[in-house]
């Protein structure tokens, strides 16, 4: 059992209001919040140890250096890495797709092929579009089903000796499937395709091991772990983060250089251009510390309960209708009401000190599978209450009845 006041208490957000309501937070797949121990993590280091790493003998740098490798080795040993350098850090889970995206544009010939699902964002799709659009390579798309899963006979099918890259999100950010990504992972493999998997939204409820993926990308951001915004990683196993050559150059992903020629440096500062977010990546490694002392498999077991409670309440509503009902879900959920726009019902229940998503979360494709414009979209995180979801199953009632 989690000790749910307890943790409340760590989110000094939690306790402020909106719109004269005590808040309730249920926009997390777009930003979960901050404990406050990530929040001093940050303080501490612009009041005591703020310097550039890797650059500098004196000490401020060398403590700087330090807390960003020591988060680097946390990251390492979050998702089991064989090696440290395997972790590249970098602004989130959009910059680590680009920085695949862009580098296979000099592997890949002319009609090769290139695989994502109907169920990604919009990051794990233009991407790759313009890899297309630069290579003559050619993009092929797993279909989904009516409960939002993805058809693995169609993916089947889609698998030729062509295929040079997979790439699928781990969990669906507008319907909170969970793909079965290690039979995705081993039937590429069956035809010597590499696979990008997009963890965005599985990170904050599920441990990714990526040793037993066999994946040969993960990639995630901070910012959905109760980390800070504009950092995140992207692992890559070293014979695939050789193969690709750098997404930017700059300072500190050089060995040499000249004028004539420049040589580049070793993994993992080949793919680190520039001056990164230290502070960010800093409080990335403390935001793993904090949720890995809860546990994972309470995390995902008590968010479990809260899904079970907000579907079955949500069901109850009469003109109710949920998009993505996989057997295997993340504590996402999707709904309309029957003649009423999302954006009228978000907006209403904000009024009441709700906050939740409308729109088409950045899956157009999904939302032109259903026919609709987008939906509404409420995701919980661990430290949400059944009392939370109560107070937001009268609110859409109440805004159904405005509405209607
Ligand atoms: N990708 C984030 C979401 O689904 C922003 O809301």
């Amino acid at each position: 059992m989690l000790d749910i006041n307890k943790i409340r208490g760590d989110f000094p957000i939690l306790h402020r209001k909106v719109n004269g309501k005590p808040l309730v937070y249920f926009d997390n797949a777009a930003t979960s919040q901050t404990p406050k121990i990530v929040i001093d993590t940050i303080v501490d280091y612009y009041s005591n140890y703020n310097a550039n790493i890797h650059r500098g003998v004196h000490t401020l740098s060398q403590e700087a250096t330090n807390a960003y490798e020591a988060a680097r080795k946390k990251i390492q040993d979050h998702f089991n890495a064989a090696k440290s350098y395997e972790i590249i850090l970098t602004s989130g889970t959009t910059h680590g797709i680009n920085m695949v995206a862009t580098g296979f544009a000099d592997l890949l010939e002319n009609e090769d092929e290139i695989i994502v699902s109907a169920l990604e964002h919009h990051s794990n799709i233009v991407p790759w579009q313009m890899l297309c659009e630069k290579t003559g390579a050619i993009l092929k798309v797993i279909p989904m089903s009516d409960e939002g899963c993805l058809d693995l006979e169609a993916y089947k099918k889609l698998l030729t000796e062509k295929t040079k890259l997979v790439f699928v999100n781990h969990v669906s950010n507008a319907l909170g499937t969970i793909n079965p990504i290690k039979k995705i992972i081993d039937m590429a493999h069956e035809h010597g395709a590499a696979v990008l998997i997009d963890g965005a939204q599985a990170t904050p409820h599920i441990k990714p091991d990526v040793q037993e993926l066999d994946c040969e990308f993960y990639t995630c951001s901070a910012h959905k772990l109760c980390g800070p915004t504009g950092v995140g990683m992207i692992y890559g196993k070293e014979e695939w983060l050789h193969k690709l050559p750098p997404y930017q150059g700059g300072g500190e992903m050089i060995s040499e250089v000249t004028f004539e020629k420049t040589t580049y440096a070793d993994l993992p500062h080949k793919f680190e251009a520039g001056t990164p977010n230290i502070a960010g990546v800093i409080a990335f490694g403390a935001a793993l510390d904090y949720m890995n002392k809860i546990g994972f498999d309470r995390i995902a077991a008590y968010e479990n309960e809260l899904l079970e409670y907000a579907t079955e309440k949500l069901l109850t509503i009469e003109g109710m209708k949920l998009y993505g009902t996989a057997h295997e879900k993340a504590a996402v959920i999707s709904f309309n009401i029957e003649g009423i726009h999302p954006y009228d019902i978000g907006s209403i229940v904000d009024k009441l000190g709700i906050a939740v998503r409308t729109g088409h979360h950045c899956a157009q494709p999904i939302m032109d599978y259903y026919n609709i414009p987008g939906t509404v979209r409420a995701s919980f995180s661990f430290y949400n209450t059944k009392e939370e979801i109560d107070l937001f199953i009268e609110a859409v009632v109440r805004a159904k009845s405005m509405l209607i």
